[in-house]
């Protein structure tokens, strides 16, 4: 079955929830031979985006009767939510994949999915479908919603099951999701990009902006703040464009003053937020709603204009540092955190003394760095001026040695105050110790029962490394 092209609508949802009850029919009967459920594991590649999309992909595997498991080697059915935002993440899949090849030859009734934005590249699709047979069903970033349909047909027919759409449908709204936590949520305002920056692949894999009506979103939080959450992440590619489109125009800004009128919900983040949008309207906004957190990522990605312009940003480093400065004036507690970007093409030491520059002026608390990857169909694949790996890797060098001890000085200056942390989960190097998060997305570590999981609990800040900060409970 190949490019089905039925939009999604009410009526598909329906469709896919006969699906639902077929599969779950099935899977009851192995249960009930085998003394066990069939377990399902989503591995997730890419961003917060991905990592929703697989909650989504999770809340109709258990509505098909799947339990769920994060050990690979236990599933019975393995699905990879891919990306392509990096070459990395790209190799990381096909690694796996050839480690799976084996699991499979023992283990022939296990079946593999692939889906999310690498899929949506006709290069990975031709590679997958030549080199990777054992692969049963692929999808794409458009037609999420479709899973049991398409892996019922896996099924009955015994082939594997192409469906890739080239663009979006209808926003499938109302789709079961499980939360990796019980507490805190994200929810999706909008979904696809415009901004065609020139070396990201997300506008092609994702497709054209389009955001969920206020009425959506809304409904969305309040059952999530009834169902005990407490913090909600915004997600869009740029929440500050938010609203375009839409019948009854909204700002991003007037969307957060509704949600923080929602009872029951206590913390609001978003990201990302692209410079070039960011509005006075959206800094008095936040610096009004209690809820909304300390916290804006305003991702930067180079300082120097020429390299800028060439990236299609549409902002100058003295804009983007008049926006810093901007908000740190609203709201002098606020948290700024970034995204850079080294090695893009015609970037050279005098380029990167001027992201070194903006480093020290906007005095970020935490940034990811990431080294320029070319990805094939964007403008800047075929700029003439590629960067040597070296060049690159020394750029990446310099930038983490401006950042590091900023980002450490901001957290030494914690040292002594009090802070409501979030509990979130038992610290992965110390049992007796909690993770949690302050307002301003400080990573907090102090001793605690799991019982603390999903409160805020008091914190004084008592020590601190660079990327985080260790505490005691007062
Ligand atoms: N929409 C968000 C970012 C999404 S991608 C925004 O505009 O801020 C997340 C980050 O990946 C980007 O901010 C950028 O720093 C990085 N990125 C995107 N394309 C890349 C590429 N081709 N090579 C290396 N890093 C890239
Ligand atoms: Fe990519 Fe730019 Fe869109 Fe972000 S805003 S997803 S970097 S094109
Ligand atoms: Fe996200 Fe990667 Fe897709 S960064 S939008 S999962 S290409």
């Amino acid at each position: 079955m190949e490019g089905t092209m039925a939009l999604p609508g009410v009526d598909s949802l329906e469709v896919q929830k006969k699906y639902i009850s077929l599969i779950k029919e099935k899977n009851t009967v192995y249960e009930n031979e085998n003394g066990r459920k069939r377990l399902a594991c989503v591995i997730t590649f890419g961003c917060q985006m991905n990592a929703h999309d697989s909650e989504k992909l999770l809340g109709m595997l258990c509505e098909m009767g799947y339990g769920s498991t994060d050990k690979e080697q236990d599933a019975d059915f393995i699905i990879y939510n891919t990306c392509c935002v990096r070459e990395n993440a790209e190799n990381r899949v096909y690694g796996n994949l050839g480690y799976l090849k084996h699991k499979k030859a023992e283990k022939p009734d296990m079946k593999i999915a692939l889906c999310g934005c690498m899929m949506q590249q006709p290069t990975a699709l031709e590679t997958i479908r030549q080199k990777y047979r054992h692969v049963d069903i692929v999808f794409g970033t458009f037609n999420l919603y479709r899973l049991p349909e398409l892996l019922y047909t896996n099924i009955e027919s015994g082939s594997p099951v192409f469906d890739i759409w080239d663009r979006h449908g209808e926003i499938a709204e109302d789709l079961p999701s499980i939360r990796k936590y019980r507490f805190k949520a994200s929810v999706n305002i909008m979904y696809g990009c415009n901004n065609f920056c020139s070396y990201c692949i997300v506008p092609y894999v994702r497709g054209r902006e389009r955001s969920r009506t206020p009425e959506d979103i809304l409904c969305e939080v309040r059952r999530l703040a009834d169902d005990g959450v407490k913090e909600v992440t915004l997600l869009g590619q740029n929440v500050n464009s938010y609203g375009r489109g839409l019948e009854q125009k909204t700002s991003f800004a007037e969307l957060l003053r509704l949600i923080n009128g929602v009872d029951g919900i206590e913390r609001i983040r978003f990201m990302t937020s692209h410079p070039k949008d960011l509005s006075d309207e959206l800094i008095s906004a936040m610096a009004e709603c209690k809820k909304v957190c300390r916290h804006i990522h305003l991702p930067v990605q180079a300082g120097c204009n020429a390299i800028l312009e060439k990236m299609n940003r549409h902002y100058t480093k003295e804009k983007y540092l008049e926006t810093v400065y901007k908000i740190k004036k609203a709201m002098p507690d606020c948290a700024v955190t970034t995204d850079i970007m080294v090695g893009f093409p015609g970037e050279g030491d005098r380029e990167t003394d001027d992201t070194i520059d903006v480093i020290k002026k906007a005095r970020f608390s935490g940034a990811f760095t990431f080294i320029y990857s070319r990805r094939t169909g964007t403008p800047a694949a075929v700029m003439e001026d590629q960067v040597s790996e070296e060049q690159a890797k020394r750029s990446f060098n310099r930038v983490l040695e401006a950042l590091n001890p900023i980002i450490y000085e901001l957290n030494t200056q914690k040292i002594g105050s009090v802070f409501d942390v979030l509990a979130e989960e038992v610290s992965s190097g110390d049992a007796s110790f909690i993770t949690g998060r302050t307002d301003d997305n400080s990573l907090v570590h102090f001793k605690g029962g799991r019982e603390l999981i999903g409160s805020f609990v008091r914190v004084k800040i008592t020590e601190c490394k660079t990327f985080y900060l260790i505490g005691e409970r007062i």
